[in-house]
């Protein structure tokens, strides 16, 4: 049997140099029902993330708005201690209030995202974040203000890069006039790849695509996914087809499938060895 390592996914080098393998691991199962309070097994969230660890996973995928603060509790706790500790790279995001199970509000005054950087640096236990998105642009204040507020924290050494969740690319190009915008973190999975502009445009650029969802939330995994029988041919599970698509269209592109699961984190992991023949891609495309 293949060797199971997210290091066969191929990598991904940041401009500092900073190399991640390109099958990555996103934090938001690991919290209650809405993304809201503890995740119900503290030690099981924890394990799933060493186990990510072990399973050579090398980018976590979090935000402080996960719970908020379990999940980054979890991973910080999992990160604990790791024998490679600097190799393994955070991408954080910040501009989303919490108020209850599935609510999100964003707010972007310059003073929020700044506290929410500085206490995300003290639970994640960190001194910087390698990557910080702007979850959402608060449309109520300018952007030049929410962004140039990242840039100040990165001109502080406190950020090393710097992106942009669900973005329009005319919002994408508007942001680039105020920072160096170095990954877009937008909805994209193969049933649902309406921002391939996007990952064009960040491919071009030399910015890495964060795909979230990239098992639409779970439906394209299990017996009843629509890539069942393309799964059959291979002989490999379906959520293992949505993220080798992911991976074969473009080599920006770091997929973060989420799960509080061992298995299934090692049958995502396992991706990393699935080559999709030139046709079977354009087949799904
Ligand atoms: N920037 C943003 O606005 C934004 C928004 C949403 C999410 N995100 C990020 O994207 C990450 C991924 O999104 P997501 O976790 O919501 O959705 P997802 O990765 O598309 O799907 C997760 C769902 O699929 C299930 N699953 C995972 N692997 C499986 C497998 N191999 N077989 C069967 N079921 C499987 C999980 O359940 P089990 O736990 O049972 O495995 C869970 O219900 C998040 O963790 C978060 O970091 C970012």
């Amino acid at each position: 049997m293949a060797d199971i390592n997210a290091k066969n996914a191929g990598q991904y080098r940041f401009d500092d140099d900073f190399v991640v393998n390109r099958l990555g691991y996103g934090t938001m199962q690991l919290t209650g029902k809405g993304v809201w309070g503890p995740y119900p097994d503290p030690d099981r969230a924890v394990s799933v993330v060493r186990k990510a660890i072990d399973l050579g996973v090398n980018f976590f995928d979090t935000a402080d708005s996960y719970g908020p603060w379990f999940a980054d509790r979890y991973l910080a706790a999992g990160l604990q201690g790791a024998a490679n500790r600097d190799a393994l790279f955070i991408s954080d995001k910040v501009g989303q209030t919490r108020i209850g199970p599935n609510q999100w509000i964003p707010l972007g005054v310059p003073a929020y995202l700044r506290q929410q950087v500085e206490v995300s640096l003290m639970t994640l236990g960190i001194d910087h974040e390698d990557l910080l998105f702007l979850h959402r642009i608060d449309a109520h204040v300018p952007l030049a203000d929410q962004v140039g507020e990242l840039q100040k924290l990165k001109d502080e050494g406190k950020i090393r890069h710097i992106g942009l969740s669900q973005v329009t690319l005319d919002q994408l190009k508007e942001a680039q006039k105020y920072a160096r915008i170095d990954a877009v973190e937008n909805l994209y999975n193969v049933a649902n790849h309406s921002d391939d502009d996007i990952v064009d445009y960040a491919e071009a650029q030399h910015m890495a695509f964060v795909p979230w969802f990239p098992l639409n939330t779970g439906k394209l995994t299990g017996t009843d996914s629509p890539l069942e029988s393309i799964a059959k041919k291979y002989g490999v599970s379906p959520a293992q087809i949505a993220l080798a698509w992911l991976l074969k269209r473009s080599p920006n592109i770091l997929p973060i499938p989420g799960t509080s699961n061992p298995a299934h984190l090692a049958d995502n992991v396992a991706a990393a060895n699935v080559q999709l023949s030139e046709t079977d891609f354009h087949r799904l495309n």
